[in-house]
């Protein structure tokens, strides 16, 4: 046994030590706490992302995202009222599309009357006062689950740029209030920006997925829209290295001269220092997307009993609030917003 020896008389005291200043003051009680907090999660922060399929009176399962599901036109709607309730600002839709629909060149998405158009003309007609963000991508589309057209194992940037801006513009026809485009293919938000206002869409905003990262954590999402089982090889020629920082700045700043109103960061957690960076830099509405894969390994480890996954959820989301997002893209939208309302 070591036998401690008083050294009381011959150290510093705390108090001197520490100069008087003793952080522990502030959190002492719930009052200080609550009163020194820096950050707030609120309902008007939470964009809520949405499944889509084809059908009528349909919801299905998605495995690796426990409480998330497929919903047919009619059963966004509903779901989409109840968000408008809850005070949720906005929805992203994703759809789902049947194999039967998809070709090499993703040309669904220029049917006017595709899922995602239905979906938006419906979403609108009953829930006029929520945003309605769509995201503009061929992935759902195409046989082979990439975001371009793909000849002899390359994505061609510029037919794909000007397919996705003639798509922006059927979705904003059927009443998308925000256009996204996820497929980060070169001098797509210059292009959808002119065709936007080419037809008289200049009130449509765009909100550029101006940092997207090859990530692992998209997982379940493709498993969602049924492209994991169709996806040949992976997207690094397009999305951004993980490894990188200085790129997102580059993609930021051209997105942003080209005509983006809002950027956003993808996935979120693992990538909250760009989030920082971005936002200090640039200081334009920024916002994150809390991925398929984030949300699944919080709601995995909760269903364990390994961690708490309400206090995770909340405390995931604060993150991103600390880290300058004025938004947060989350599966858990719909949880937070009954929570902080009740
Ligand atoms: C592709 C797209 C992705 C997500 C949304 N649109 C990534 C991908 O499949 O490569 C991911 C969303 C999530 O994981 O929650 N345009």
């Amino acid at each position: 046994m070591n036998k401690i020896v008083s050294t009381k008389t011959t150290l510093r005291t705390v108090d001197e030590i520490t100069s008087s200043r003793r952080l522990r003051r502030m959190r002492k009680a719930d009052w200080a706490r609550r009163l020194v907090q820096e950050n707030h999660l609120r309902v008007d922060d939470l964009i809520w992302p949405i499944f889509l399929v084809e059908g009528e009176n349909r919801e299905e399962a998605i495995e690796a995202m426990p409480g998330v599901k497929r919903l047919s036109v009619d059963r966004a709607v509903r779901e989409v009222e109840r968000a408008a309730k809850l005070g949720i600002p906005a929805v992203a839709t994703f759809p789902k599309i049947e194999l039967g629909k998809k070709d090499d060149r993703g040309s669904a998405i220029l049917d006017a009357d595709n899922l995602i158009n239905k979906a938006t003309r419906a979403i609108k007609q009953a829930v006029p006062e929520i945003g309605v963000i769509t995201d503009v991508a061929l992935d759902p589309f195409t046989t082979h689950g990439h975001d371009g057209i793909l000849v002899d194992g390359v994505i061609l940037n510029d037919e794909t740029v000007e397919q996705i801006a003639d798509a922006a513009v059927l979705q904003a026809a059927a009443g998308a209030d925000v256009i996204a485009p996820s497929d980060m293919m070169d001098g797509r938000i210059g292009a959808i920006r002119e065709a936007l206002d080419a037809n008289g869409f200049q009130e449509v905003a765009i909100m550029s997925y101006a940092t997207k990262f090859a990530s692992a954590f998209y997982g379940p999402y493709r498993d969602a829209i049924g492209t994991s089982g169709l996806l040949k090889g992976d997207k690094k020629t397009y999305y951004i290295d993980p490894a990188n920082t200085d790129e997102a700045i580059r993609e930021t700043e051209q997105d942003l001269a080209e005509g983006a109103d809002m950027i956003m960061v993808k996935p979120g957690l693992p990538y909250l220092d760009i989030v920082r960076r971005l936002k200090d830099t640039f200081a334009v509405p920024t916002f994150a997307y809390q991925v398929s894969g984030e949300y699944a390994m919080i709601k995995a480890a909760a269903a364990n009993g390994w961690i708490d996954g309400e206090k995770a959820m909340l405390e995931s989301l604060l993150a991103f609030k600390r880290a300058g997002c004025d938004g947060i893209l989350t599966y858990f939208a719909m949880e937070v917003a009954e929570r902080l309302r009740g």
